[in-house]
This record gives C-alpha cells, sequence and structure tokens, in this order.
C-alpha cells in the first residue's frame, strides 16, 4: 500500500529545513547507495542533524502515518538535491541499513519521501514506485510525504528543469509483514469510524473492533 500524507511539514517547519538545507554540504549521492543502486544513482545528499529532526519528530506526530506504519524506529533521514539531468534509475533499496551511533541495523520495511519543492518549480522528479497493481508515479506537494513499502522496486524519473528537493527515510516498523500491517491499518481506520459515527463514544462494536485491533497487535508485533 503507498499511502500519501497530507501536512507533515508545517509552513515554518518546511521553510526552516529549507534554510538549513540551503547551507548545507551537498556530496554524490551514490556513495550511500548499496553497490548495485550505487550504479543508477545520480543526485547530491547531505545529512543535517537539525533538519533530519524535524523531519522525524514532524512524522512521528502525524496520526496517519503511525496507524500506516505502526513505527518501531525510524533512520535519520537523508536530503537528497536532483537539479536538471539528475534522477535515480530504477533500484532495490538495502534491507538492512546502519542506524549510526552503535545501534543495531535497522530493518527497512517502509521508505518515505517527504517532498520539500513545490511541484511546479520542477519537471521530471516523479517518484515511480512498482507494485503488484501496476507502476504509480509521485509528485507530491511541499511538506507531504508517501510512504511505500520497501519491498517495492522503484526510481525518481530525471529532472528536467528547477531543483527536486526532498527528505528521504526507512522505517522499521512494529508489524514486519505488510499484508499484516494492512489488516491492522483497515481496523484501525475502521474502529475510528464506528466511533466518530457513534458520537465519539464507544458502542459494542468498537469494543469488538478495538479488541480485535489490540489482540492482532499483540500477537504479531515485534518489539
Ligand atoms: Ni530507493
Amino acid at each position: 500500500m503507498n499511502l500519501c500524507l497530507a501536512g507533515v511539514l508545517d509552513a515554518d517547519t518546511l521553510q526552516a529545513v529549507r534554510t538549513t538545507l540551503a547551507g548545507a554540504d551537498f556530496a554524490d549521492g551514490s556513495r550511500t547507495a548499496g553497490w548495485h543502486a550505487a550504479k543508477v544513482k545520480h543526485n547530491l545528499q547531505a545529512t543535517d542533524d537539525g533538519a533530519a529532526q524535524r523531519v522525524q519528530q514532524a512524522l512521528m506526530a502525524h496520526e496517519l502515518f503511525r496507524a500506516a506504519a505502526l513505527p518501531a524506529r525510524l533512520r535519520a533521514p537523508l536530503f537528497s538535491r536532483y537539479t536538471t539531468g539528475m534522477g535515480y534509475g530504477r533500484h532495490m533499496d538495502d534491507a538492512l541499513m546502519t542506524a549510526g551511533g552503535g545501534a543495531s541495523a535497522l530493518r527497512a520495511d517502509l521508505a518515505v519521501t517527504v517532498f520539500l519543492s513545490e511541484p511546479a518549480s520542477y519537471d521530471g522528479g516523479e517518484l515511480v514506485i512498482e507494485g503488484p497493481g501496476g507502476t504509480s508515479a509521485y509528485k507530491l506537494e511541499a511538506g507531504q510525504a508517501i510512504v511505500y513499502p520497501a519491498t517495492t522496486l522503484h526510481r525518481v524519473a530525471d529532472v528536467t528543469r528547477g531543483e527536486r528537493l526532498a527528505a528521504v527515510l526507512w522505517v522499521q516498523s512494529l508489524v514486519r509483514d505488510a499484508a499484516r500491517r494492512e489488516v491492522l491499518f483497515d481496523l484501525d481506520t475502521a474502529r475510528r469510524g464506528l466511533w466518530d459515527k457513534a458520537g465519539q463514544t464507544a458502542t459494542s462494536e468498537f469494543d469488538l473492533v478495538t479488541k480485535t485491533y489490540a489482540n492482532l497487535l499483540r500477537a504479531w508485533s515485534e518489539p
């Protein structure tokens, strides 16, 4: 399931991240790709602790992100910049990633791209994801994000005008299996709907769905 998230970064946070990145040191992005992906990765990349923290905090505060991803750990975001002529060919992200600071490797269950440039300011640069139902291309508003299974082949189309700035990061989920995550997300969405329909009170249906949600999460989640 590919899920678009609106309002991840508010205008102030977006501006702060952009200002920070304007002074950041961007280097050849192929250095941080796996040996196979490096061949097709043509972009510039930077890290910045302050900007990374803002993006991580905003994501963790986003209710829909938490419900869909059930995040256990986030990898610190990398900031990528694609100028005219740059792109990232079809590739697979690494399954296990170093998390830094001596922490154990992070298992990348989900990938997240937070768009930082206004879509009208550049041409091309779509994130293209291959799924069981076909191929989908995404080019979202600045401050919006897409979360998608890291189990998919994907690419970033060549930028043909302007500059595409984005934050990319990976999530280790409490629930490793995508199908199980989707069941939990559906149940969670259904019980929220029941709650609202009943005037924000617990009905017997709400209680049963909540019980099922909690018990499946208990059965399927990993530490
Ligand atoms: Ni990738």
